[in-house]
């Protein structure tokens, strides 16, 4: 057997290099402690090829005093990799590396490494993501209004909620969501809506995003047709894209969606409020699609997503009191709210329930129960319902205020389509480019949510932005549109 003596001679330029590689990886460690350092050093120094499979390592004193480091802590680093599966210990031989790694990719190779998306997937990554606007920013489109927001009865209504039961809303919840909340909302929907539910036909989710994903999982093959509205919401897109779906978009005018025979087995609409249109389905076209969807044995996905928030007239009560058997109801309180509670539904006829919780149950198995508890105690003592009234007043004087201050300067530019509720306008472009406009409007801070990404195809019909006003104060609303007049002045 070599004594540790002449190892170290004949080792001694290896030595040297193997230590200095692992005094380094070991000064860059985060570990808590000297071992989790040591260990960590070992394992990137194996890992990256500097310590071949059968390589001796030095004695644990050799490597102790080379690191400058007890012997204790040493050996404990070598016991643990052993017990990893990383190094062998031979009584007498020493100390050896146990098994071949592949060099994992440095940072730098990672990001030139090849990646090829699925073919389902490569539709949605190339037509982009669904983007989240930032917040308060003239003219982010689709944010409540979050400083007006009732913080502090929030804080209470969840420190009661948590109270009250304890560790039972730690424990894995109910896919279809926490019992109260449904049953709060099933009411709600009756009463504001006319939806015509029971809490068990009500699943709590995410998203909106997660009721399109999950029903393009349920209800789509690939390669299948699905119809939706042209221009039309691009996170419905995305959905049915990533179910590998064939979209064929179906034309709107002011009385929204225009049925037509020979409809898919899904069909997705807004119909209380076209996004990004605005138009309302009036009542005989909403009957026509029920009698198409009817006939072709279609199910129709009625988007409610800002219905809570009118300012002219009430909408049209829910296409789904007209035909619940026909119609997959889909609500958001990202508007109503605010969107990172991550809180949503829909409401489905009964054959769709139970392979819907199964679906949830495998995705991602339901939503967090404290803020379900606290949402449900929100609707229940009537905050929700004065909530809502209170928002629809300010928003109801911004939208005012943007379309008055709109009309006055920017008339000859732009055309402002009818604007009877939602949070916020759209515009048409009356000459200009879109998307050079928005370039340039950025640079000067000022977010115009491009039409563009809602027509299906790449030659838009028209071009415009989606002005969000809800979350903006007048002074904003103000100062956003004199940027805006500038920027047509500046040309
Ligand atoms: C038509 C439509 N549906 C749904 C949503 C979003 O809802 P969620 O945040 O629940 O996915 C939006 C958001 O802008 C929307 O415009």
């Amino acid at each position: 057997m070599m004594a540790d003596t002449d190892f170290i001679l004949l080792i001694r330029p290896i030595m040297a290099s193997l230590s200095a590689r692992i005094l380094m990886l070991y000064a860059g460690q985060t570990g808590a402690t000297r071992r989790d350092r040591l260990c960590s050093a070992l394992r990137q120094t194996i890992g990256e090829g500097s310590l071949p499979q059968g390589s001796r390592l030095p004695s644990s004193r050799l490597l102790a005093a080379e690191l400058k480091l007890s012997r204790v802590t040493a050996e404990a680093a070598y016991s643990q990799l052993e017990s990893e599966g990383y190094l062998q210990r031979q009584t007498g031989k020493g100390t050896f590396v146990a098994i071949a790694l592949r060099p994992s990719p440095t940072g730098n190779e990672c990001a030139s490494l090849p990646f090829i998306p699925s073919a389902r997937a490569a539709a949605v990554v190339a037509s982009g993501a669904c983007q989240d606007p930032p917040f308060p920013y003239a003219f982010a489109a689709g944010s409540p209004e979050l400083r007006a927001f009732p913080h502090d009865l929030w804080r209470r209504l969840t420190a009661r909620q948590q109270k009250l039961h304890g560790s039972a809303l730690m424990r894995y919840g109910d896919p279809q969501g926490w019992l109260p909340l449904r049953q709060a909302l099933s009411l709600y929907l009756a009463q504001a809506r006319g939806v015509r539910c029971t809490p068990d036909r009500i699943i709590v989710l995410t998203s909106s995003q997660q009721a399109l994903q999950m029903l393009s999982l349920l209800l789509l093959d690939s390669g299948e047709e699905v119809w939706m509205e042209n221009p039309g919401y691009p996170g419905a897109r995305h959905a049915f894209l990533s179910a590998g779906a064939r979209i064929t978009g179906v034309a709107v005018d002011e009385q929204g969606a225009i049925p037509r025979e020979g409809a898919p087995r899904l069909i997705y609409l807004t119909p209380s409020h076209h996004y990004p249109g605005g138009s309302a389905l009036s009542l005989e076209r909403r009957l026509a699609w029920l009698a198409l969807a009817e006939k072709q044995q279609s199910w129709i996905i009625e988007d409610d997503y800002d219905s809570e928030f009118w300012y002219d007239a009430q909408p049209m009560p829910a296409m789904q009191g007209l035909a619940p058997q026909r119609t997959l109801y889909l609500g958001t309180f990202s508007k109503s709210l605010f969107p990172s509670l991550r809180l949503a539904w829909m409401v489905v006829p009964e054959p769709l329930v139970e392979p819907l919780i199964r679906l949830r149950s495998v995705m991602d198995g339901h939503s967090a129960q404290l803020p379900q508890a606290v949402t449900a105690a929100f609707i229940e003592q009537g905050h929700y319902a004065a909530h809502l009234r209170l928002m629809r007043q300010l928003y109801h004087s911004r939208r005012d205020l943007l379309l008055e201050r709109l009309t006055s300067q920017l008339i000859d530019r732009l055309q402002v389509l009818p604007c009877r509720g939602g949070l916020q306008m759209t515009v048409l472009l009356r000459e200009g480019n879109e998307a050079e406009l928005t370039v340039r409007a950025a640079r000067q801070q000022l977010l115009l949510p491009r039409l563009s990404p809602c027509w299906l195809d790449d030659k838009p019909e028209q071009q415009g932005w989606l002005l969000g006003f809800s979350a903006l104060e007048r002074a904003e609303i103000i100062h956003g549109v004199n940027k805006l007049t500038a920027l047509f002045q500046d040309r």
